[in-house]
């Protein structure tokens, strides 16, 4: 059926996650699980997705969670958890007749959109589709029965199933698709007569079986894509499972990965051909990698753009920056949000820079803080030099000039201007403009005292 509906069914308990927040609020790789299956759902441009949920929270969690502008989504709320065939009960009223239901639910995170499309296509009149996986690990999950020609006659859940129908390896990923019609009437039917006492959507499949229907059992392109969600040893599978899918994607794109398994993406990575990303980092939000930049050890780069060739060294946290191309940053430096470092400059370590503008071929090398300030070009900020900016009330800025050098251990008292190629001397104390072109120092008189003695201890 070429017209189809999704239902995401998201209202469920999660008492196994143990955790005060529900658990399709629950992030992998960055993000709410439920957002997740919103994204797949979406990627296949069904003709509405409906959502159904519990609690204010998971709604408004969700909605921040999604691109503003995507089209939106019809929620509805079930007031209790009384199982899966509960939840989509629910929903059906909302969905038009005629049309193919894909059910999809909030915990398993990892579908994609083609395992997606694949199962819709299935759908027909009098045909139903599942997607099912066969894993070493089917513990927890409901098993697909098959009839003694392979056919699907229904599924059994974990709870209620025999020996024999424990060590079936195939399982259901809970994905399920249906015409609208024939579903409607199956889950109508349903009877809480189980183990758990709830009205499970899985056996709606032996309806369909008893009624003739042929039931089509689909693969996901890679069994972690089946991954569902109960508890937090699941979280970290599906955190796991999700990590590789993005670093196999960067991978593919041109970037080296010196250890697959030690990269983090929590957000959307944009990168060109030739990046190198070293061991232990994780990327944010939104960041964008130039072509041949190279991100080293342990660094968190969390909505950045990094320009071509340009060095992040290790352990360095850049934040809401901007790095142009060919300059280098780090060991141990970060970047706070509204910095910008142009190109070829350099910024060292245990420097800060907050909100600034730094020139291009600029050098801030050693221990220096930068905040709220304008560099130019080819500037030289000492070791241990300091903006400061703060005066307790008001942030100030401070302006420095093409080609000046700062000596070390200054502190720019601002707002203050430093002009074009002037020099402050090392351990100056700059509280008004200092002049181009001329050395300004404010330092008091070095005095030494001849007869002096040290003291040794009290006797
Ligand atoms: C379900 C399937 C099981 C399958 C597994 C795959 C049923 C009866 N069982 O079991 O065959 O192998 O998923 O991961 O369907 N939900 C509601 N309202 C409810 C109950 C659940 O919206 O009243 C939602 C949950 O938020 C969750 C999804 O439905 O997103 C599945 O519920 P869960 O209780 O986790 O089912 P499982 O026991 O995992
Ligand atoms: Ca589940």
């Amino acid at each position: 059926m070429t017209d189809f509906e999704v239902v995401v069914l998201a209202a469920g308990d999660g008492k196994r996650m143990r955790s005060g927040r529900p658990k399709v609020l629950q992030e992998a790789a960055g993000r709410p699980l439920l957002a997740w299956v919103v994204e797949a759902a979406r990627a296949v441009e069904p003709a509405a997705i409906h959502v159904v949920y519990r609690g204010e929270p998971v709604r408004s969690g969700i909605e921040a969670a999604l691109e503003p502008d995507a089209p939106s989504l019809n929620w509805v709320e079930q007031a209790r958890p009384l199982g899966t065939g509960h939840a989509l009960a629910q929903a059906l009223p909302f969905v038009a007749d005629g049309r193919g239901v894909v059910v999809l639910y909030g915990d398993v995170p990892g579908l994609e959109p083609g395992s997606l499309r694949r199962l819709q296509a299935e759908v027909g009149p009098r045909e139903i589709a599942l997607l099912t996986v066969s894993t070493d690990r089917p513990d927890g999950y409901g098993r697909v029965r098959r009839d003694s020609d392979g056919r699907v006659v229904g599924i059994v859940e974990h709870r209620d199933a025999s020996p024999a129908e424990r060590a079936i390896r195939e399982i259901n990923t809970g994905i399920i698709a249906a015409p609208a019609g024939p579903l409607r009437r199956w889950v109508a039917a349903l009877s809480v007569d189980n183990a758990q006492g709830e009205y499970y959507l899985t056996d709606v499949v032996t309806m369909a079986v008893d009624e003739g229907f042929r039931v089509t059992p689909v693969a996901p392109s890679s069994p972690g894509e089946a991954l569902g969600v109960n508890d937090r040893i699941d979280l970290e599978a599906v955190e796991r499972a999700l990590q590789r899918r993005r670093a196999e994607q960067l991978m593919r794109g041109g970037v080296t990965l010196r250890d697959a398994a030690r990269v983090d993406v929590r957000g959307e990575v944009a990168a060109e051909e030739d990046v190198v990303i070293d061991v232990g980092v994780v990327l944010e939000g939104r960041v964008r990698l130039g072509r041949g930049a190279a991100i080293g050890p342990y660094t968190v780069l969390r909505d950045a753009e990094i320009g071509e060739g340009a060095q992040v060294l290790s352990h360095c946290v850049v934040d809401g920056a901007r790095v142009a191309s060919g300059a280098r940053i780090g060991p141990f430096a970060r970047l706070r949000p509204g910095t910008e470092v142009g190109e070829g400059a350099r910024i060292g370590n245990f420097v800060e820079v907050k909100a600034s503008r730094i020139g291009s071929g600029s050098r801030a090398n050693h221990l220096a803080y930068v905040g709220d300030a304008r560099v130019g070009r080819e500037v030289n900020i000492g070791a241990g030099t300091i903006t400061c900016n703060y005066d307790g009330v008001e942030k100030h800025r401070t302006t420095i000039e093409d080609g000046a050098f700062i000596g070390s251990g200054v502190e720019l008292v601002a707002p203050v201007r430093v002009g074009e190629a002037a020099v402050i001397g090392a351990g100056s104390t700059v509280t008004r403009d200092a002049p181009p072109g001329q050395l300004t120092l404010s330092r008091s008189r070095q005095t030494s005292i001849a007869r002096w003695k040290r003291r040794f201890g009290s006797g």
